[in-house]
């Protein structure tokens, strides 16, 4: 499959069907998106969207953010889970605003990732949905949706088989579209390619899709050899 027809079938499906009036994606600055990417880390969006909702009236800006107290912090995080994405939040706030003058680094994916909380994967969603400048990304979601695709076999945590990975999906990342691009690559994993019952019938790449043609979508990604 080329990369144009897969970014052609990929955002002809997030015409379609993707998701396009979500809190984060009205006013995409790069603060906006920040919170909302490190609370979809681990949450899903039905659950994220009153979190977000009451965070941002509570913490516009970073700056606010950056000004508050952690346990205020934790507790607008409270029911969300995994506290150390709000201390690692609350950490970067402060950097931003220290360090950076109050404006996300968005020209530098190093810069972005050097941030506590934010991996390569997410400095790139970052970069790519706020700026709509070209920025990989490779979450968990997008790793499920590429191996299955390519039935790639190995697990994703080995280095050779993530290498493999990252160049898939720079080889699949379009030029233009950033913003539309990225988050239909996260419906896709989040909302059809998904660990179990993925809802083949409904994918734009059923008919191209390795381990959906082998009958194996189950078998992909690879679990951790013991
Ligand atoms: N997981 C991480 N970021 C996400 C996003 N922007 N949309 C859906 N799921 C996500």
């Amino acid at each position: 499959l080329s990369s144009a027809e897969f970014q052609r079938r990929l955002l002809a499906w997030f015409d379609a069907h993707g998701r396009k009036r979500l809190p984060w994606q009205q006013d995409k600055s790069p603060y906006r998106v920040w919170v909302s990417e490190i609370m979809l880390q681990q949450t899903q969006v039905a659950t994220v969207i009153p979190y977000y909702e009451r965070f941002m009236a509570r913490f516009p800006t970073v700056e606010a953010l950056a000004e508050a107290p952690q346990d205020e912090v934790l507790h607008l995080w409270t029911g969300l889970g995994y506290y150390a994405r709000a201390r690692n939040l609350h950490k970067a706030a402060r950097e931003v605003v220290s360090e950076h003058d109050g404006d996300f680094p968005v020209h530098s994916l190093d810069a972005m990732a050097a941030l506590p909380g934010i991996g390569r994967s997410t400095a790139g969603a970052i970069i790519a949905i706020s700026t709509g400048r070209r920025a990989v990304i490779l979450d968990g979601n997008v790793k499920r949706s590429l191996t299955r695709l390519h039935a790639l076999p190995g697990w994703p945590g080995r280095s050779a088989v993530e290498r493999h990975l990252w160049a898939l999906a720079e080889h699949y990342t379009p030029e233009a579209r950033l913003p539309d691009y990225t988050q239909a690559m996260m419906d896709l994993g989040a909302t059809l390619c998904r660990r179990g019952q993925p809802e083949c019938g409904r994918c734009p790449f059923d008919d191209v899709c390795l381990a959906h043609a082998r009958g194996e979508e189950r078998r992909f990604p690879e679990a951790k050899p013991k």
